[in-house]
């Protein structure tokens, strides 16, 4: 049986469109998408998801006035309403703009994952690719990893380098980092779906 998902948005939802994609064309095949939790209204991320027949739900921050408590308690009932609990599912953050309460990450322990823009632990937070052409780096890339309540510093599943090019800016960089992040997230679901993970410590060992 497929392992029911769901995908955390915020805006572009470019990496949902690419497991949905991966879905439909069998690259990833024990894994369904059942629900897009989006926390802004009228993003694309949104549309793709009605595109492709998944359920939505817009819990946008701004005009609901809940607390992060009451916020994260929204979305943990609406997983837990399409199957995806502690013992069963996956949640994958995919560009999800709020950072997520203590309660939540432990509503899903080893059940919920990120995707961020760099090589992590380098460049942690926002504006990943900024960050990673100030610094100066010559290698940078993206990383699929289990979240943890310390933002982006989770045990990490997957890892893609990309070259920094001497006439990258934030864009250009940021075009290439998510073109390997569209790969990258599909393949690290697909081995979480098919029971290949492993924990030991902060190793995530591949069977
Ligand atoms: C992606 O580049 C993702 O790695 C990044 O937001 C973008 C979302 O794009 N996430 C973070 O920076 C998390 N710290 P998308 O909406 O097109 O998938």
């Amino acid at each position: 049986m497929a392992l029911e998902i769901g995908v955390l948005v915020s805006g572009r939802g470019s990496n949902l469109e690419a497991i949905l994609e991966s879905i439909r064309d069998g690259r990833l095949s024990a894994a369904h998408v059942s629900l897009v939790i989006s926390s802004q209204e009228g993003v694309r991320a949104v549309d793709i998801a009605r595109r492709f027949g998944v359920d939505t739900a817009v819990f946008d921050a701004g005009s609901l006035g809940l607390s992060r408590k009451e916020y994260d308690r929204l979305l943990i009932d609406s997983l837990n309403a399409h199957g995806i609990s502690a013992s069963s599912g996956l949640v994958v953050l995919a560009g999800f703009d709020r950072i997520l309460s203590p309660e939540f990450v432990s509503a899903f322990p080893g059940r919920l994952i990120n995707i961020h823009p760099a090589l992590l632990p380098s460049f942690k937070g926002l504006h990943a690719q900024r960050q990673a052409l100030e610094y100066g780096v010559k290698v940078s890339g993206c990383t699929v990893h289990f979240v943890v309540p310390e933002v982006d510093a989770g045990p990490i599943i997957a890892q893609q380098a990309v070259e920094v090019r001497e006439g990258d800016d934030e864009e250009s960089l940021s075009a290439r980092i998510l073109e390997e992040e569209h790969k990258l997230l599909p393949k690290a679901i697909e081995l979480l779906a098919s029971g290949r993970l492993r924990l030991e410590g902060r190793r995530v060992l591949v069977n």
